[in-house]
């Protein structure tokens, strides 16, 4: 049975665009917001460009949305990571916790990775909520993608971590989503790797005005063994 997801800042386009796809896989998603209302707005928006609501698409704030889900996907940006980790206190213990945030920055010369100290926002987490269990994936996935929902994905999703059982969960709940492909990548300290890939992509869509994804080639099993 599919998990009950959370997204905490779902309210920002990375948090519809996954909210809107998994509720087409039919599975139940809570918008989570600093402000319930906003989160609200968000879910009603989101329902609005579905044909049918296959599932529960709830909302409340960051903390109230965490408590109804197994899986929480954080889509803050890295600026409000820490701020949303100490909102959310102990309630991440023994959850599945996504991370699809990028330590990014932009100047004139387009994206800026961010130094991490703990290694990855992702590694962050870990670090601020050891009783999580962390997963690194979506980093690539653009949100303006995700959100033209009849439209088959067409990405592989690089998932690290290292619990094998929440990696596998996450794999396979992406995997419902059409087009894309999660490829289970290994631990949880190569996010940076992940991370930064971004900033490669938002470079070259500078570049060429484009908004392209990932795709890995020569790849039969994409869980590997
Ligand atoms: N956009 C993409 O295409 C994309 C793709 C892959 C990964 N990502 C990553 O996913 C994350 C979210 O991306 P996004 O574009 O959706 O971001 P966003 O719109 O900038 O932010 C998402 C939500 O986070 C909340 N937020 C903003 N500042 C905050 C702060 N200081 N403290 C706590 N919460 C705050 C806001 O929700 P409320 O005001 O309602 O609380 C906002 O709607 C980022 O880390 C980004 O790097 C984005």
């Amino acid at each position: 049975m599919a998990p009950t997801v959370a997204i905490v800042g779902g309210t920002g386009p990375l948090g519809r665009g996954i909210a809107a796809r998994l509720v087409r896989c039919g599975v139940d998603v809570h918008i989570g917001s600093r402000d319930p209302a906003r989160a609200r707005a968000a879910a009603d928006e989101v329902a609005g460009h579905l044909d049918v609501v296959r599932a529960t698409l709830g909302a409340g704030d960051n903390l109230e949305v965490v408590g109804r889900a197994d899986l929480v996907i954080v889509a803050v940006p890295f600026a409000g990571l820490e701020p949303t980790l100490e909102r959310l206190g102990a309630a991440l213990d023994g959850r599945i916790v996504v991370s699809a945030v990028n330590p990014l920055r932009f100047d004139g010369a387009g994206p800026v990775p961010l130094h991490v100290p703990e290694g990855s926002a992702a590694e962050l987490i870990a670090a601020r909520s050891p009783r999580a269990r962390v997963v690194a994936a979506l980093h690539s996935v653009a949100a303006r993608t995700l959100t033209k929902v009849d439209t088959p994905l067409d990405d592989d999703v690089p998932v690290l971590g290292d619990d094998a059982d929440a990696v596998a969960a996450v794999a396979e709940l992406l995997g419902c989503i059409d087009g894309c492909r999660p490829v289970v990548a290994g631990p949880l300290r190569l996010a940076s790797v992940a991370e930064g890939l971004t900033c490669l992509l938002l470079s070259i869509n500078r570049v060429h005005r484009a908004h392209v994804g990932v795709r890995f080639s020569h790849l039969g099993d994409p869980v590997g063994r």
